[in-house]
């Protein structure tokens, strides 16, 4: 079992996922001795703060270890071949996690190795995120059908695309407000109409959180993204006039914020932010993905 993109699992194994995981959440001392000997490698070329943090911790807490590893001044890439590293790293560890900024990186990843391959976050996709956000949404709104999910700001980020698809695969309804420069790429919304349904897209941000039971928004400045968009994305910022153009909803951001530009203080604080519980379960997701792939 993979997890590059959200679409490597199907809709069984994530609501499978879902109950293991409120299992971990609710005792997690029960599973403290599952992955004893048990070694995850995790190498990333971007900076990470929960990611990073919730998979050491994860190993930690099920009785396995992490070994962080960091690509930017590493051999892989340039001095050797990622399938050498790959083929090495596999005679070491069990399972192995990767922060990248090219997502084709991930095919010669996974045809060269049987060991289970975690994207945690590439340029396109950022799966593991859509998990903790998922499950979130599903123990604050009770159940995942149907409901009104909006996104504002930058849509043309690995973020917004794994939003894409797994709102398609469960049948959520997902509108995005962008700037027309700043819409999803072509490939995503052609695979999430093959698995379902499209999310509507629109540059009037005041029509996408009509209705919205949630809104999510995400940087305007994707790690290592250098070009400064934040004139076209100015109307697009999450603030309180939006917010009450919405269905009462809740506010999710993956973090890192940038407060006072994609979202302001007052939102970001609110009664209705639920910022902290979705980092959490990146804690309690990761570990019944680790302990599905490993077990
Ligand atoms: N949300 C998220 O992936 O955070 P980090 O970049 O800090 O890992
Ligand atoms: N879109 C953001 C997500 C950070 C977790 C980025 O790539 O920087």
């Amino acid at each position: 079992m993979n997890l590059t993109k959200i679409t490597n699992l199907n809709k069984e194994q994530i609501i499978q996922l879902f109950e293991l995981t409120k299992e971990l959440k609710k005792e997690p001392l029960k599973f403290k001795h599952s992955l004893v000997g048990k070694n995850v490698f995790f190498g990333t070329e971007k900076s990470s703060l929960r990611t990073r943090i919730s998979f050491e911790v994860a190993m930690n807490h099920l009785g396995g270890n992490c070994i962080y590893y960091n690509l930017k001044d590493s051999t892989i890439g340039k001095k050797e071949s990622w399938k050498d590293a790959i083929k090495n790293l596999e005679r070491y560890v069990d399972l192995i996690a990767l922060r990248v900024f090219s997502h084709n990186i991930f095919n010669e990843v996974v045809n060269n190795t049987k060991i289970p391959i975690i994207n945690a976050l590439s340029d396109d996709y950022h799966p593991l995120q859509i998990l903790a956000d998922l499950f979130t949404i599903k123990e604050k709104l009770g159940h995942l059908s149907k409901i009104n999910i909006a996104y504002v700001g930058d849509a043309n980020n690995n973020v917004t695309h794994s939003l894409i698809l797994a709102c398609a695969m469960f049948e959520i309804n997902l509108k995005i407000g962008c700037p027309k420069e700043l819409i999803p790429k072509s490939q995503v919304l052609i695979e999430a109409k093959k698995i379902g349904n499209n999310p509507i897209i629109t540059t009037d941000p005041f029509v996408a959180v009509k209705d919205a039971q949630i809104v999510i928004t995400d940087s305007w400045k994707s790690y290592d993204v250098t070009k400064d968009n934040t004139k076209i994305l100015q109307k697009f910022q999450v603030n309180s006039n939006l917010m009450k153009h919405t269905n009462n909803a809740l506010f999710m951001h993956c973090l890192p914020a940038h407060r006072g530009k994609e979202v302001t203080n007052e939102v970001i604080d609110s009664v209705n932010s639920i910022v902290y519980d979705e980092a959490e379960n990146r804690l309690h997701t990761q570990k019944a993905l680790i302990l599905m792939m490993l077990k």
